[in-house]
């Protein structure tokens, strides 16, 4: 008897606490292209059922005892059917770990999650960075099981933020898709920042669609990166990363060349030049690396010829170290090429101050393998021997970059160096 009192007494409890909706999908982020963003700012999103007082409550201990306090903004998403919430922690110190929570004292606090701010500019002190792309929730990935997995196992290694290829959901309608890919990777973007660019799978396909190549209207609603969202740069210690997002450039190329993102007289063309320039004059920079959805040098159907025109030169002209891509769901890697001219290689793993920019097709964390890449192209150095699933762990330290290529199974399938 005296336990059923007790379980009608908790269950009476129950009914007088507010049925509060927990929040979710917490991504951190950089919104602006200061040089100085990486170590003195973070953006921090999430959604969240109703509306709350959010806010992010930060400190450098992990009790948050002296704590810092940063009321976010919020907006009704339509296409999520949910509030948006987002704040910019600013002035934090660079080289620094933050403990932080979002939420508010009255609907309840997530759990607390950790960062850590980036070295000052210039600084030749060692990071890693994740690299994954097409984690779309297509045929054996349709809750984004396999993506999951992979976030898993990029969390075993101490990554201070991730860029992302692009085609992050299969469909950039669906909200679930959104929902979904946040929900698997909040532990990885809640520690280390998520700075992603549009694939074709993320933006409007429809070419009579006036919005044609632009990202859903969800996806700056639920995201918060510099300039626009979708083409953006920041500077990491002593790298310089490029966003570029392509657009649907297959699409643009089948329907006749027209209506290219990065056209040679478009606003996208003299920024990306702009900004390549003014990092190459920045002595404090010692690598540039770009990175986008459609790849410059591929195998097979996937090769855009327009895109490679189109960016190539530009890549060529400002001496860009790396060049990093998705879109085609295999790994791929070649010799560095500049001016069309391939340089060779004489150690297969290693390029030595090498007189051309290295380009890598990062394959698939999570959409269904393709077939196997072609291996009969001169520039080509590595190609999945079969379907597989990859992701990479890409460690900058000082004038060596070391890039490390594993398989869902956590094994190791290649590995490269550039060494200045
Ligand atoms: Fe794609």
């Amino acid at each position: 008897m005296k336990r059923i009192i007790f379980l009608l007494g908790i269950c009476a409890l129950l009914q007088c606490i507010p049925a509060f909706s927990q929040v979710r999908n917490i991504h951190l982020s950089w919104d602006s292209s200061k040089e100085d963003a990486t170590g003195k700012t973070m953006a921090i999103t999430w959604a969240k059922d109703d509306v709350s007082k959010g806010a992010v409550q930060y400190a450098t201990d992990s009790s948050l005892s002296n704590s810092h306090r940063t009321q976010a903004t919020r907006a009704y998403s339509d296409a999520m059917q949910a509030y948006i919430y987002k704040a910019t922690l600013k002035h934090l110190q660079p080289n620094t770990t933050y403990f932080y929570r979002c939420g508010s004292e009255e609907d309840g606090w997530s759990k607390i999650y950790s960062f850590q701010t980036a070295p000052p500019l210039g600084s030749q002190e060692k990071f890693v960075v994740g690299v994954w792309g097409d984690t779309q929730d297509n045929e054996f990935n349709t809750q984004f099981e396999k993506t999951e997995a992979i976030v898993h196992q990029m969390l075993e290694y101490p990554i201070q933020f991730t860029i992302h290829m692009g085609d992050i959901v299969n469909n950039g309608s669906m909200a679930t898709s959104w929902r979904n890919f946040f929900r698997v990777a909040q532990p990885l973007n809640a520690i280390a920042s998520f700075m992603p660019v549009t694939g074709n799978h993320d933006v409007v396909n429809d070419t009579a669609d006036s919005g044609f190549q632009k990202p859903f209207p969800v996806f700056h609603e639920l995201f918060n990166l510099p300039e626009k969202d979708t083409d953006y740069s920041f500077t990491y210690g002593n790298t310089h990363f490029v966003a570029l997002s392509s657009g649907h450039a297959k699409g643009v190329e089948e329907a006749g060349a027209t209506n290219w993102r990065y056209g040679k007289s478009s606003p996208e063309y003299k920024w990306l030049e702009a900004d390549l320039a003014k990092a190459r004059q920045n002595k404090a920079i010692t690598w540039v690396i770009v990175y986008m959805h459609h790849p410059l040098y591929s195998f097979g159907w996937s090769h855009v010829q327009g895109w490679q025109e189109r960016i190539a030169p530009l890549l060529d002209r400002y001496k860009v170290d790396l060049a990093l891509a998705g879109h085609r769901h295999v790994y791929e890697r070649h010799k560095a090429i500049r001016d069309n001219r391939i340089i060779a290689l004489q150690d297969d793993h290693v390029y030595r101050s090498p007189a051309g920019t290295v380009y890598v097709t990062n394959g698939t964390a999570g959409g269904s393998p393709q077939g196997l890449g072609g291996s009969d192209m001169p520039s080509m150095v590595y190609t999945s021997p079969k379907k597989m699933y990859n992701y990479a762990v890409m460690i900058v330290d000082g004038n060596t970059i070391t890039y490390d290529v594993y398989n869902l199974g956590g094994e190791r399938i290649d590995y490269f160096k550039i060494v200045k």
